[in-house]
């Protein structure tokens, strides 16, 4: 699939869902080419109401081949996963599964050691090879707070391998 320039937005229900599935259609196109020329990059919005839903698109996904964007296309949700993974984790904490104030090592080793069972070029099994002991006795807390005011080993570095452990995970 190619790498789409451009952003995928959901909008919350709440906010549409006194619009009629007719008017958030037409409210969606025009948010769509508004921001898509504002921004200059391709745009998708999709929303689901108790009434129905509604999609639409705007902009150019493909400026060589002059393709216009579709409500269809599929985007990388990039860093946008990450207040997925914040929700997914308070709900694990509500569910009694850990505590935002354990640290990280624990519960990420038991995922690098599985992953390293099954890809003998993984040579790490902890948080502590890849970053250190200080970036094992991270909290979740300061973690999804992004205040741990840890000096991690090269924030690239870093980003690198985590986007690396996506690939590896999916
Ligand atoms: C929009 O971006 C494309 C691709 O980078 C570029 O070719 C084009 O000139 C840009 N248009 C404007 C109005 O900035
Ligand atoms: C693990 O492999 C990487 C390259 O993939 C290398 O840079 C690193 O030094 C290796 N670490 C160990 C502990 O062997």
């Amino acid at each position: 699939m190619a790498m789409l320039r451009g952003l995928a937005w959901v909008l919350l229900p709440a906010v549409c869902g006194a619009l009629a599935p007719q008017a958030l259609q037409s409210a969606l196109a025009e948010v769509a080419k508004k921001k898509s020329a504002e921004y200059n990059c391709s745009i998708s919005i999709a929303v689901r109401t108790s009434e129905g839903s509604a999609q639409a698109a705007a902009g150019i996904t493909n400026f060589e081949a002059g393709q216009k964007a579709l409500a269809t296309d599929l985007y990388p949700w990039g860093s946008v996963t990450k207040m997925f993974t914040a929700a997914s984790i308070m709900k694990l904490v509500a569910a009694g599964a850990f505590r935002l104030d354990d640290e990280i090592a624990p519960l990420v080793d038991t995922v690098l050691k599985k992953m390293a069972a099954k890809d003998p070029k993984q040579n790490f099994t902890s948080v502590e090879e890849l970053w250190g002991a200080n970036a094992a006795k991270t909290t979740l807390r300061e973690l999804l707070g992004m205040t741990t005011g840890k000096q991690w080993e090269s924030f690239m570095n870093a980003a690198q391998a985590f986007s690396e452990l996506g690939g590896r995970m999916t």
